[in-house]
């Protein structure tokens, strides 16, 4: 029978916490949850066999989040954390689903979308994978908490495998950046949010194309504090 109320009274502290992403970028939320909690025991699981989810299809990305969200609920983990905006946008009810309330899930759009959306901001960009762009989950989260706010979302694929290559401060990246920045769906916006979790792998080179004119959000500090909040309560 499926639970509809959530009692994790049965967890205790000692419990290790499930991380995981396609690859490298879940670290940037990983390395958050580690500097809010340094005591806390973290299993992380990077799926680079799959990656890159931000081109594959959502049953793919479906599969993959279920079955690595089985494997650390097998290993005891007291929370499961989807370090991975693809595997959000695209496998966020299916985990809940298998995870049933029996532990905590924390996701990295929701708690972006829903700061962003109490904070003075007029018009929001995002750029991410393919897969998180498709599914529209950002801009239909910012806008059920305020509709005044104008979301434009840019699919920005070629940053990954830029990322995974270690191609940081790198000619290669700064062209891919200019390129997908000065793109006409972003001309207005006041604020950025990066929506992948590798993205702020190049936060500062991102800064560094706006100067001050744009503000960019550090989406793995909001998650981790979503975390931590549940944690604490
Ligand atoms: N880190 C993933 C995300 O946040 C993107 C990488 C991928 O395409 O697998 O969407």
């Amino acid at each position: 029978m499926k639970k509809n109320k959530q009692d994790f009274s049965h967890l205790s502290a000692k419990q290790p916490i499930g991380i995981f992403d396609s690859g490298v970028g879940g670290l940037t939320v990983a390395k958050e949850i580690k500097r809010l909690l340094p005591h806390e025991d973290l299993i992380y699981f990077g799926d680079t066999k799959h990656l890159p989810y931000g081109e594959k299809s959502s049953e793919a990305i479906v599969g993959y989040s279920t079955k690595i969200t089985s494997f650390l609920l097998e290993k005891n983990c007291k929370a499961i954390v989807i370090a991975c905006n693809s595997a959000t946008a695209n496998a966020l009810k299916e985990v809940l689903d298998l995870v049933d309330n029996s532990v905590p899930v924390i996701d990295v759009i929701n708690p972006v979308a829903e700061k962003v959306s109490y904070e003075i901001h007029n018009n929001v960009g995002v750029i991410a994978t393919k897969a998180t762009v498709n599914s529209g989950l950002y801009k239909k989260s910012i806008r059920k908490h305020n509709k005044f706010i104008k979301v434009d979302e840019l699919a920005t694929p070629l940053l990954v495998p830029a990322i995974e290559e270690g191609f940081k401060n790198h000619p290669i990246t700064h062209s891919i950046i200019y390129n997908y920045l000065s793109n006409s769906k972003l001309k207005n916006i006041e604020t950025l949010i990066l929506g992948c979790t590798h993205y702020p792998l190049l936060i500062d080179e991102i800064r560094q194309y706006y100067g001050n004119r744009v503000r960019v959000i550090d989406s793995p500090s909001i998650g981790a504090n979503q975390l931590k909040m549940i944690l604490e309560k």
